[in-house]
């Protein structure tokens, strides 16, 4: 499987050697660089060696704040093309807040640059356009003063440094988060926290660190999207503030023609959002992002607060009242939480009138809940599983890879089968149409008996997701 690593070459160093291997050897096909690292012709050199095609690639370049200007960037970006041997970047950024040109506003520059990458983007040079360490502040005045906002802002992102306010506002705006130096150079290396981790699950500190900061969010193609509403029949979909699509989900759903009333959304209230105004106030703005007047199923994504001072309880008791007066108001038809064990859900009970309609968890053949799904059967709670591919992992099982073979089928049909098959609804995800279409095809024929029990034995109560068990 393709793996999208970034492989950033920068000033920390530059090894030939080790780009061939990664682009050859490893999967790795994002390539993260700046004209500032000074390594561009050398880069171009070694993914010509590769032997790969442009297609397969993701290269993202930077514009450096000396060539800030209209004309200057716009020579810029082409120069660095060249240097590279490409026609197009798959992401151009503006990689720094300041200018570095006396005279002239920081802010008038960084507008008039702006146009320039908005004429790259339309010109197909550069096919996705964003910005690189900038602030709330920034962000707001370049919405002021151009039309079209960035991608993505690429901003330092690892344990000692979560910029959460910033991250959210990307999130509110459509602007996908790109985290650099998630190793923050090394030093989070030896940090205690990290070390008992790592050894905990025997992994290195770096893979804890990565696994960390890449989260839960998979990519997203507008495009499949489309696909999937429009050639595929698929009706519902899944997605959450957190995720940070609802814009261009807005304007997927627009494109695809479907009409409102056969679409099934869901969405999922973040926990900073927790309390009984903030929630009110999230949903109306998670509408508004998503361009809808009300929701099909709205969640509490996660048993934590992560607001100090407060308990988990209240606050989630708090805002299950929000979420209890939507529902009765029709603005969300169906209302439940996500990650939500037995002892949280048992705390609601208590707590509030309204039982959670949908509780959605963590479900693939690694992690089978069956305590809490008997727990859900018997009050009510109707068990939505996701991550039904285990993000991929379950995909190479050897098991799976059998049973697969014994039905002609793919292991992810597989995978999406067993779910079904065990009575939860599932939501597998993919950013390729042929593989929506694939994961789509799981109705036509029966896991028998014997290859059911075979997956069930594969549980080892692994998580690929977030692990909610100690949550209080
Ligand atoms: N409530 C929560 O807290 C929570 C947490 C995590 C996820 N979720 C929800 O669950 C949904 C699915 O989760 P997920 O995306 O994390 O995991 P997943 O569906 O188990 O796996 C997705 C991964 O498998 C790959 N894939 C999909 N179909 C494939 C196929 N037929 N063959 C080979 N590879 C395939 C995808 O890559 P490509 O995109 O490259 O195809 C992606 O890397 C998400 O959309 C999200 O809405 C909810």
């Amino acid at each position: 499987m393709e793996a999208h690593l970034r492989c950033t070459s920068h000033d920390g160093g530059y090894s030939h050697d080790a780009i061939v291997y990664a682009l050859t050897e490893c999967g790795v096909r994002h390539i993260d660089t700046a004209k500032h690292y000074g390594c561009e012709e050398r880069l171009g050199k070694a993914i010509r060696e590769s032997g790969l095609a442009r297609s397969d690639l993701w290269l993202t370049n930077k514009l450096w704040p000396e060539d800030y200007g209209y004309k200057a960037a716009k020579k810029a970006c082409l120069d660095s093309c060249s240097r590279m041997g490409v026609e197009c970047f798959d992401l151009y950024l503006m990689h720094w807040p300041e200018s570095l040109k006396p005279g002239r506003s920081n802010r008038e520059t960084r507008a008039e640059t702006w146009r320039a990458l908005e004429e790259l983007y339309k010109e197909g040079v550069c096919r996705a356009i964003g910005v690189s360490n900038f602030m709330v502040h920034h962000l707001e005045q370049l919405k002021e003063d151009c039309s079209q906002m960035p991608h993505i802002n690429q901003v330092e992102y690892h344990p000692f440094q979560q910029p959460n306010h910033l991250m959210e506002y990307c999130r509110q705006e459509g602007i996908v988060f790109e985290g650099y130096s998630p190793l923050a150079k090394g030093q989070v290396l030896s940090d205690p926290t990290v070390l008992r981790i790592a050894e905990k699950h025997r992994r290195t500190p770096a893979q804890i660190c990565i696994r960390w900061s890449t989260s839960q969010i998979g990519g997203f193609s507008q495009d499949t999207v489309l696909y999937a509403l429009r050639d595929c029949g698929i009706r519902l979909i899944d997605t959450s503030k957190y995720n940070g699509f609802e814009v261009q989900l807005a304007e997927a759903i627009r494109e695809s023609g479907v009409p409102r009333s056969n679409l099934r959304l869901t969405n999922k209230l973040w926990p900073l959002d927790y309390g009984y105004e903030t929630a009110k106030a999230a949903f109306r703005e998670s509408c508004s992002r998503m361009k809808v007047e009300y929701l099909d199923l709205y969640m509490l994504h996660w048993p934590a607060s992560m607001q100090p001072g407060r308990s988990n309880r209240e606050l989630r008791a708090e805002s299950w009242r929000a979420l209890e007066e939507l529902y009765e108001e029709g603005l969300c038809r169906s209302i439940g939480v996500s990650n939500f064990m037995i002892h949280h859900l048992e705390q609601l009970k208590q707590d509030c009138t309204v039982v959670p309609h949908v509780n959605q968890v963590e479900y693939h053949p690694f992690q089978q809940p069956n305590e809490l799904i008997e727990y859900c059967r018997r009050e009510g709670i109707t068990f939505q599983g996701y991550c039904p591919l285990a993000k991929g992992q379950a995909l190479s099982n050897p098991t799976i890879f059998q049973v697969a073979q014994k039905y002609g089928r793919t292991p992810a049909q597989i995978c999406i089968r067993w779910s079904v098959q065990n009575g939860a609804i599932t939501i597998p995800k993919s950013t390729k149409r042929e593989r929506v279409v694939e994961n789509c095809q799981v109705f036509g024929f029966q896991l028998e008996e014997e290859d059911m029990v075979a997956i069930n034995k594969l549980h080892e109560g692994r998580h690929v997701s977030w692990d909610p068990t100690d949550v209080e």
